[in-house]
């Protein structure tokens, strides 16, 4: 075995977006070790591109909003397909997680009457969404990274966590690399709370971060526990198109929150023929599709995107309200205020992930805790704008206090080395040197062409099994070689860490296009050209996978239904 160091810790906690960090913030109230372990440095995570705002119904702007609204858009808006517990309980306790982040020091947008502001967005019946300009993601981090600094959590950064480790049905400890030194880490501990995030890397235009490589759902699957609804990827329908290098940078639903309108190259405001009711404030996923169908017939601009537009509002309230965006469009040449913006859609949120047993974010191995987009369920098939902020607030709270409460309980278990060896073992395989070798970077560009190309806004059983037959070929022939370049050391050797994620991609993408061929309908943001209609009859229900003897199986589970009648 390698040498490695160990580190004992109550609470392990992987992830430190917003929902790790709420989680640590919650733990470390039980007066216990908490661990947050990071693969980027502190404070950068996918929260931040939540940019537009986070959902609670205070009914500050409209005051006939209530949390029994916000349930109904946000089950309608994820096509029926979310447990309806969660949902409940995401909008219950929504408002309060708002106030938590107040007091924390998170700085909201103000109405005259210093009441928080709130804003339109995409499917919402009432103005719902609070907002700090278009940086809420980042104003809300920024806050949860300070509150964690001040309660003096223990937050280790750059580690890549590889593995989980188990004994009889539960996790007792991780093993990961520290990716500043090269070194292995083993950490044994009572609890851990999978806060990874998403993998919009599968797919060559996302608004992820290059992080965003599906670990935790990986992590998880290996541990024992269960992964569904792998097939709903939502697509964010505008990100921007040019120049090249922005390609897949986030232009939040806040622009037609604030009033922007969708054209065509024919100056067309085409949301008209797609959904006339709710135009450019339909659900992502219609919206998403209509500007992709614009693209795909012809009428895109001329580096393929459509427009979108705020020349026609105040110039200084998009200065005020759309801060980012007037800025990131200016530093590519064009003044908002004056010309359109060009854009078109890009992955952006993976409502599919791992299955989380009920309200505890407890998950089907003992002492294994998720929340926020590493789980399934909340958003169902299409996730509501504003809405993921709230669900890592609400979640990460409750991830920490289940987790917190879990390891009062226990004791410490015995590392099961073998396990330890076995993963080094894995890991210094694709660090050694090899004559054959693919590299990471090679199997990335394909996978990511292929995705979007066959497994992305709209799909058939010809594109998907193309893209099956390409994620097989992979496991056969690439992944076996998957090899570095720099095999004299493991210190700051990124490409090992891209090799592990590489891997991660492949075996997610796979389970979300075996998910796409099984769901033989169209429904949220899977929308099957082969079969165009929701079928509620046969499909109101999850696909869940976890693997049996290293082999994936998948079952049915019926969608969790709490309110019959709802409002
Ligand atoms: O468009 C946006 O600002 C993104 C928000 C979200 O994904 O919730």
């Amino acid at each position: 075995m390698e040498k490695f160091e160990l580190i004992e810790t109550d609470v392990l906690i992987i992830g430190a977006g917003g929902t790790g960090l709420r989680a640590a913030i919650e733990a470390a109230r039980y007066n216990l070790d908490v661990v947050v372990v990071s693969k980027e440095l502190l404070g950068k995570a996918h929260t931040t591109m939540a940019e537009g705002g986070i959902n609670a119904a205070l009914g500050n702007v409209d005051p006939e909003d209530n949390w029994k609204w916000h349930f109904l858009d946000t089950v309608e808006g994820g096509a029926w397909l979310n447990d309806q517990d969660l949902v409940e309980t995401l909008v219950k306790e929504a408002p309060d997680r708002i106030f938590d982040l107040e007091e924390f020091g998170a700085v909201f947008d103000r109405l005259p009457d210093g009441k928080i502001a709130q804003r339109p967005f995409g499917k919402a019946r009432y103005r719902r969404t609070c907002y700090m300009s278009d940086y809420t993601g980042h104003e809300v981090l920024a806050t949860l990274v300070d509150e964690t600094r001040k309660l003096g959590v223990n937050v280790f950064e750059e580690i890549f966590v590889s593995k989980l480790l188990t004994s009889n049905g539960r996790v007792i400890g991780a093993i990961a690399i520290d990716m500043k030194n090269g070194d292995f880490l083993v950490f044994k501990t009572k609890a851990i709370v999978l806060s990874t995030g998403g993998a919009g890397r599968m797919y060559k235009v996302t608004t992820n971060p290059a992080s965003a490589t599906g670990d935790g759902k990986i992590l998880a699957l290996d541990a024992g526990a269960e992964v569904m609804d792998m097939e709903m990827f939502q697509f964010h329908p505008t990100t921007m198109v040019w120049p090249p290098s922005c390609r897949g940078i986030l232009v939040t639903e806040a622009v037609r929150g604030e009033g922007g309108i969708l054209l065509n190259a024919k100056g067309e405001r085409f949301m008209k023929r797609y959904n006339p009711k709710l135009m450019e404030l339909a659900g992502r996923d219609a919206v998403a599709r209509a500007n992709w169908t614009e693209i795909m017939e012809g009428r895109g601009t001329e580096h393929g995107g459509v427009y979108l537009s705020v020349t026609h509002l105040d110039p200084e309230l998009v200065k005020t309200r759309l801060k980012t965006m007037y800025k990131q469009f200016l530093l590519a040449g064009v003044d908002i205020t004056k010309e359109p913006m060009e854009v078109s859609p890009g992955a952006h949120y993976y409502m599919g992930g791992v299955r989380i047993l009920n309200v505890t974010t407890e998950t089907c191995v003992k002492g294994l805790f998720a929340g926020g987009e590493e789980t399934a369920g909340v958003h169902g098939a299409n996730r509501l704008g504003g809405n993921s902020l709230i669900d890592t607030q609400v979640f990460g709270k409750r991830a920490g206090e289940y987790a917190a409460k879990f390891a009062k309980s226990e004791t410490f278990h015995p590392i099961d080395f073998k396990q330890v060896e076995e993963e080094q073992k894995r890991i210094l395989s694709i660090a050694k040197e090899k004559d054959d070798k693919i590299r990471p970077v090679k199997i990335r560009e394909q996978l990511s062409e292929v995705m979007w190309e066959n497994a992305g806004i709209f799909r058939d059983e010809e594109k998907l099994n193309k893209a099956l037959t390409f994620i097989e070929r992979v496991k056969k022939e690439q992944l076996p070689k998957l090899g570095i370049c720099d095999t004299t050391t493991l210190r700051y050797n990124k490409e090992l860490i891209e090799a592990l994620e590489t891997i991660n991609l492949v075996r997610t993408s796979e389970l979300l296009v075996r998910s796409a061929l099984i769901r033989t309908e169209s429904r949220g943001a899977h929308y099957r050209t082969d079969y165009p209609q929701t079928d509620n009859k046969n499909w109101l229900k999850h696909i869940v996978w976890r693997l049996e003897n290293g082999v994936l199986k998948y079952r049915f589970e019926p969608v969790k239904i709490t309110i019959q009648n709802p409002p």
